[in-house]
């Protein structure tokens, strides 16, 4: 399958798409308090998603996942699953949102920490942020998947942390994971070549030991092998005439 170039109306959907994600994530702050469970933080995403937004959790039943929001918890780097897990003063937490509004996906992930910030951590999540705000900042037509992946690990590796490998960003649409693949590490000039009307997502798992991850029981939950914290931020971007549009901006961000 070759890689998809939205029409103006896709376009359109996708914002829609893009601002429903977006705002999920700005309903749940409020909630990210020590003493909740990740269920519960799904239970009300869940709710606000479906009853609300009138859209789709995208998660639900995606290749059998059985949650509609993903939650990983501090040395968890992706995919956790909601469940008992009770927050507690001095977690963070990764929550990723993926919603389906009129047949397309609006897909993003925020940090947050719980009972305020901690230095062990908060250095890891503004570095993880500044990793992806440079992906997005170069993104324009005529650019390479390469020159995004290299000044994203070029950055991660000098302030001393790591880039995990094993999963990336992606093209995005009707389909949820569609092509390309986006990684956060790579080559510059080289690779796929961006296009005006493409949709991808950038989204950087950065440890704060080694890159190296493994997959819990679960078949779901990736942690780190080294069990050092690892944090994430992702958002959902299109290609325009001279640059790029944040489709999942949230109101306290400018990129
Ligand atoms: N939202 C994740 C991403 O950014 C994918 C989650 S797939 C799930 O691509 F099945 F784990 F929900
Ligand atoms: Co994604
Ligand atoms: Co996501």
């Amino acid at each position: 399958m070759a890689i998809s170039i939205k029409s103006a109306e896709e376009i359109e959907l996708m914002r829609i798409a893009g601002k429903l994600a977006s705002e999920v994530l700005l309903m749940i702050e409020p909630h990210v308090q020590a003493g909740i469970s990740t269920q519960k933080l799904n239970d009300i995403c869940h709710d606000y998603i479906v009853n609300s937004q009138d859209a789709i959790p995208a998660p639900l039943n995606y290749h059998g996942f059985p949650r509609s929001i993903c939650t990983s918890v501090n040395h968890q780097v992706c995919h956790g699953i909601p469940g008992d897990r009770i927050l507690k003063h001095g977690d963070m937490v990764n929550i990723d949102i993926t919603i389906i509004k009129d047949e397309f996906h609006g897909d993003t992930s925020k940090m947050f920490t719980v009972g305020g910030p901690h230095a062990k951590s908060q250095r890891l999540i503004d570095i993880t942020y500044q990793a992806m705000v440079i992906g997005i900042q170069q993104i324009k037509p005529g650019i390479t998947l390469g020159d995004i992946g290299h000044s994203i690990q070029t950055f991660v590796e000098k302030n001393n942390f790591s880039v995990v490998r094993e999963y990336c960003g992606h093209g995005i649409g009707r389909v949820f994971h569609e092509e390309p693949q986006v990684l956060h590490y790579g080559k510059p000039n080289s690779g796929v070549v961006l296009e005006e009307g493409m949709t991808l997502t950038i989204e950087p798992m950065v440890n704060a030991g080694k890159r190296h991850v493994r997959l819990l029981p679960d078949q779901w939950t990736v942690v780190t092998k080294d069990h050092s914290l690892s944090a994430q931020w992702e958002h959902t971007i299109l290609v325009t005439t001279d640059g790029f549009e944040v489709l999942t901006l949230r109101p306290e961000e400018s990129i």
